[in-house]
């Protein structure tokens, strides 16, 4: 059995993250949201994955590399455009050969991972497997409908009036009968040849599909509220460690991860939050479910239910909330000059200003 991970997207609702980040590579609890998927891949047996890129093909290469400190042998598939789901599996056919494989979307962070869903799928073998969870709006996803002995009787790609709240996960398992499904598609609405239609089909032509509705945690880290929930989540079950230092003016509280080199000094620190290596913290506070990428300067500022990513600084400012703060960003306050902003903000940044 093969994996194949798909980390071609563009992540438009991250911008302007994603303008010059992968947003499969943005960090949860300062590790790669990628990464987790790769990890549950390796520890569901599998060892033969194809990952395909698009855009940030070079950041994922390098991030990635050949697999091996996973444990796992990657392949690299190039998807010329993000032209949908089944696109990038009719792109991946020579590698995928007609091997059975589990479809895993590389922002998608699913807790639990996936072994026990590839262990029924093996033995069970039907033509497609999919994981469904309910959702508060069905409208964003693919909604599948279920008949009363809880069999797939329907799907349908982001309806305008979904049959049920059951979204599709973004984790599939599949025959190669998937691969004659497909050849069939012709793009949708949105000029993408999409993965539901072609389960649709399957149902269609009388392929067995099963379905595990999960209760478990599910997140597409699409958008910043839900990066910010799934590191949340993670920082939960962080391990305590300390590998920098703390000078005795400074307080650490709770499940708080200090990283190597990390310097903190007057500052107080309230787990769940995580400190990367080298970053300095100097008359602080770090609050609950905050991930501080290596490399970063917080200094006489208050943080909280915050990710930043490396090279960050933060000097002077009281108090950021629910925010993703960019590589190398500067933040500091405005020098007193009523009712003015100064701002150099990238392409599609959004900001909050009380004023
Ligand atoms: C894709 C699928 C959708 C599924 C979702 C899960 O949506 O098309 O059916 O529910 O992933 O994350 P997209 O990310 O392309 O909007």
């Amino acid at each position: 059995m093969k994996a194949l991970v798909l980390a071609g997207g563009s992540g438009t609702r991250l911008r302007p993250i994603t303008h010059t980040s992968a947003k499969q590579l943005l960090p949860v609890a300062n590790k790669p949201v990628l990464f987790y998927g790769l990890e549950a891949i390796r520890d569901a047996g599998i060892t033969d994955v194809g990952v395909v890129v698009g855009d940030a093909a070079r950041a994922i290469q390098s991030a990635v590399g050949d697999g091996r400190a996973f444990g796992l042998r990657v392949t690299y598939i190039r998807q010329a455009a993000p032209l949908g789901l089944a696109h990038a599996v009719l792109t991946a056919r020579e590698f995928l050969g007609d091997d059975d494989f589990v479809m895993y979307l590389g922002d998608n962070f699913i807790v639990g991972g996936i072994t026990a869903l590839v262990e029924e799928f093996r033995s069970s073998r039907p033509d497609a497997h999919i994981m469904l969870t309910t959702v508060p709006d069905p409208r964003q996803f693919g909604v599948a409908e279920l008949d009363h002995a809880g069999q797939v009787v329907g799907l349908e790609e982001k309806p305008e009036h979904p049959k049920s709240d059951l979204a599709l996960v973004g984790v599939y398992l599949f025959t190669a009968a998937v691969h004659e499904a497909i050849a069939g598609l012709a793009p949708s609405q949105r000029g993408e040849l999409e993965i539901t239609e072609a389960i649709q089909w399957l149902i269609q032509h009388g392929r067995k599909v099963t379905s595990t509705v999960i209760s478990g945690y599910w997140k597409d880290t699409g958008n910043v509220a839900d990066m910010l929930e799934v590191n949340r989540m993670v920082l939960e079950s962080a391990e305590p460690r300390m590998a920098g230092t703390a000078d005795p003016a400074s307080e650490l509280i709770g499940r708080v991860v200090i990283e190597t080199g990390a310097q903190i000094s007057g500052s107080r620190i309230v787990g769940p939050a995580i400190i990367g290596a080298g970053t300095v913290v100097t008359g602080s506070y770090v609050g609950p479910f905050t991930s501080v990428a290596p490399g970063c300067i917080i200094a006489d500022s208050e943080i909280e239910y915050s990710i930043v990513l490396s090279g960050a600084s933060i000097r002077g400012v009281r108090r950021i909330e629910a925010s993703l703060i960019g590589h190398d960003v500067e933040v500091t306050p405005a020098p007193r000059v009523r009712g003015a902003h100064r701002l150099i903000l990238g392409d599609h940044s959004k900001v909050q200003i009380s004023s």
